[in-house]
């Protein structure tokens, strides 16, 4: 068994540039498990499969490859989809909500991880997928801080972003991650909670590896 670390929290809260860092720093496999349901929304939509049909998106996933890079490239199918993803948000949690989605996933993610030293990000890591984790990790912020911050990084992309419309699709999208009945986003009782807000990027990756370190005994 490797050493395993979870990282969950909200969207735009830093969890997957920090799960990045940490796995520069300890030369752990950074696994973005939001990607894979992103790629399977992206699929969806562009096989235009009715992302409200549970029974069609378990026949889809079924009929689809999935692997991440290690320069966390999203390959599907054999195809790099990774410039595709990041607008694919709101649809992604949608398609997130169905057990049967998640439990298909949830397993590959539970392969990917399999004695491997890595650092899993995500809304259910610490609580489902890898539940006996060394260590947990609980990542938020204030959602108007967490809409800048998605509404700059679209911006740096050349992606035209609205600050208004970004902050509405991110409380909508909380309220559907948070209130799912199978693998909600929730703290796991043997997280840590650590809030960004106000923080610098650097500031809260330190944190975060610093606390990493005193577990790892270096
Ligand atoms: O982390 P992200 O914002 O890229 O994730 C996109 C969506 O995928 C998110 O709104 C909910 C879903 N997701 C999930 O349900 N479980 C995970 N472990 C990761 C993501």
């Amino acid at each position: 068994m490797g050493f395993q670390i979870a990282i969950d929290g909200p969207s735009a809260s830093g969890k997957s540039s920090i799960a990045r860092e940490v796995a520069k720093s300890f030369n752990f496999v950074h696994i973005n498990s939001g990607l894979m349901y992103r790629a399977i929304a992206y699929k969806a939509i562009k096989e235009q499969v009715n992302l409200l049909c549970e029974e069609k998106l378990v026949e889809l996933i079924e009929h689809t490859t999935l692997e991440l890079t290690p320069d966390q490239r999203v390959i599907m199918d054999q195809n790099d989809v990774s410039e595709h993803l990041k607008t694919v948000s709101i649809e992604a949690s949608t398609v997130s909500s169905f057990p049967l989605v998640r439990e298909r996933l949830v397993h590959l993610q539970q392969e990917m991880a399999k004695s491997l030293d890595c650092v899993m990000d995500g809304r259910d890591i610490g609580t489902v997928v890898l539940p006996q984790a060394d260590v947990k990790i609980f990542i938020t912020a204030d959602v108007e801080d967490r809409a800048h911050r998605r509404t700059n990084e679209l911006k740096k992309m050349g992606i035209d972003a609205d600050y208004e419309n970004i902050l509405d699709e991110m409380i909508q999208r909380d309220n559907q991650d948070i209130n799912r009945p199978v693998g909600p986003l929730k703290q796991a009782e043997d997280a840590l909670l650590i809030d960004t807000t106000g923080n610098t990027f650097e500031m809260s990756a330190k944190i975060v590896i610093d606390l990493i370190k005193e577990r790892l005994g270096r």
